[in-house]
């Protein structure tokens, strides 16, 4: 067995930055709502026509393949992170590849689609690959682009402030250093809650009344459609079914149980504590969870990466975007304990453990 260590990191964020003052002019709601719920004070959103899931994917992993001080020649696999990707079908990572130049190479690729948990799966993949000899450098991506399925009515406004674009990547390396890379990685799901954080439409489901799922909305209905025209209707889209639907309080509530768990878990694999991290970085869920989870773990705010302040909540783009900025800030030295841990829709989580 072979160690798999990040080599390389990158992140690229549209450059249009839309405030809390810019949503009041969509929805009704406030800078102080925003901040004091969510920690968010900017996020940023593509150009339409300019960037997607996948030219944003492709534009960090560059930087991190620069980093790394290889060629892209020399990418073995593609995995990207995302719940967003440019078209229903295809995945976003058969697009980086192209982007990438990596298409007459027939470099694989292939979609993760774990919701805000995504990269966490994604480098646990990546990792077994490079670790078992498979491959030599894996690209791992996460990328999302939420602006464009947000609903900016204020039906929509508990969800839509918190969501941002943006894509992080790192190139994660075959290393013969004993002790050197991911340590372990846990990861769990909980399917029972699939529709507290959910975008119905498009999907198969066909946003179909189904009296075994639970649910405390109306976003469940009979639709009129027939055999191969029930993907998007108008009936669907008058009742918002193509845009993300959350129960925020069932989020929160679990978010806080589970982020500080699996953490616990992944260290106590490998003979860790708390005490041992040098850097937490947390999905960018929400700052109050971040904050609230770094308190239970009885880590210090130097200890732990946080950006959601600036880009929202960016998905499976979040805890990728955090490594690259850390280690540009110089937060993360060679021989550091970092922790990535994150939750969300799914539900899903899980953590993963790296020495630097
Ligand atoms: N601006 C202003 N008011 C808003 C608003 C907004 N953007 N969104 C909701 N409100 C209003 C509601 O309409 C409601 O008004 P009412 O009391 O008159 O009915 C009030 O604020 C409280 O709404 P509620 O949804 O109960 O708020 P909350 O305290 O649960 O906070 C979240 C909402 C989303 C901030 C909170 O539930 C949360 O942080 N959940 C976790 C979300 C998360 O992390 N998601 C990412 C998953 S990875």
């Amino acid at each position: 067995m072979f160690g798999a260590r990040i080599a390389g990191t990158g992140y690229h964020v549209p450059e249009n930055i839309v405030t809390n003052a810019d949503l009041t002019r969509f929805m009704d709601t406030s800078d102080e709502w925003i901040r004091e719920r969510t920690g968010i004070r900017e996020r940023r959103w593509v150009t339409r026509g300019k960037d997607t899931t996948a030219t944003l994917g492709a534009k960090a992993a560059r930087k991190a393949i620069a980093q790394a001080g290889i060629a892209v020649s020399d990418i073995d696999f593609i995995i990207v992170a995302t719940l967003s990707a440019d078209y229903y079908f295809p995945g976003a990572s058969v697009l980086v590849q192209r982007e990438l130049g990596l298409s007459e190479a027939g470099t694989g690729a292939i979609d993760i689609k774990a919701q805000c948990t995504g990269f966490i799966y994604a480098l646990s993949i990546a990792s077994q690959y490079v670790q078992t000899g498979m491959y030599r450098n894996v690209l791992v991506i996460g990328s999302e682009v939420h602006s464009m399925a947000l609903d900016l009515s204020t039906r929509g406004r508990a969800i839509s402030v918190i969501f941002g674009d943006g894509a992080g990547a790192i190139v994660l390396q075959r290393t013969e250093e004993p002790g050197r890379g991911v340590l372990t990685s846990k990861l769990h799901a909980d399917g029972r809650f699939a529709e507290k954080l959910v975008m119905p439409v498009p999907g198969s489901h066909g946003g179909y009344h189904d009296d075994r799922i639970e649910t405390d909305t109306d976003w469940q209905f009979k639709p009129a459609g027939e055999w191969g025209d029930f993907f998007v209707t108008g009936q669907m889209l008058n009742k918002a079914l193509v845009y993300p639907y959350m129960d925020g309080r069932n989020v929160f509530k679990m978010a806080v149980q589970k982020f500080p768990e699996v953490t616990i878990e992944a260290l106590e694999a490998v003979g860790l504590t708390v005490e041992d991290i040098d850097l937490f970085i947390p999905h960018q869920a929400n700052l109050r969870i971040s904050n609230y989870v770094a308190d239970k773990l009885g880590l210090p705010p130097e200890k732990v990466w946080n950006n959601i302040q600036r880009y929202g909540n960016t998905t499976a783009a979040s805890i990728p975007i955090g490594i690259a900025e850390a280690v540009q800030a110089g937060k993360i030295k060679a021989g550091d304990l970092v922790c990535l841990t994150a939750f969300g829709s799914g539900y899903t989580w899980g953590s993963v453990l790296i020495r630097w």
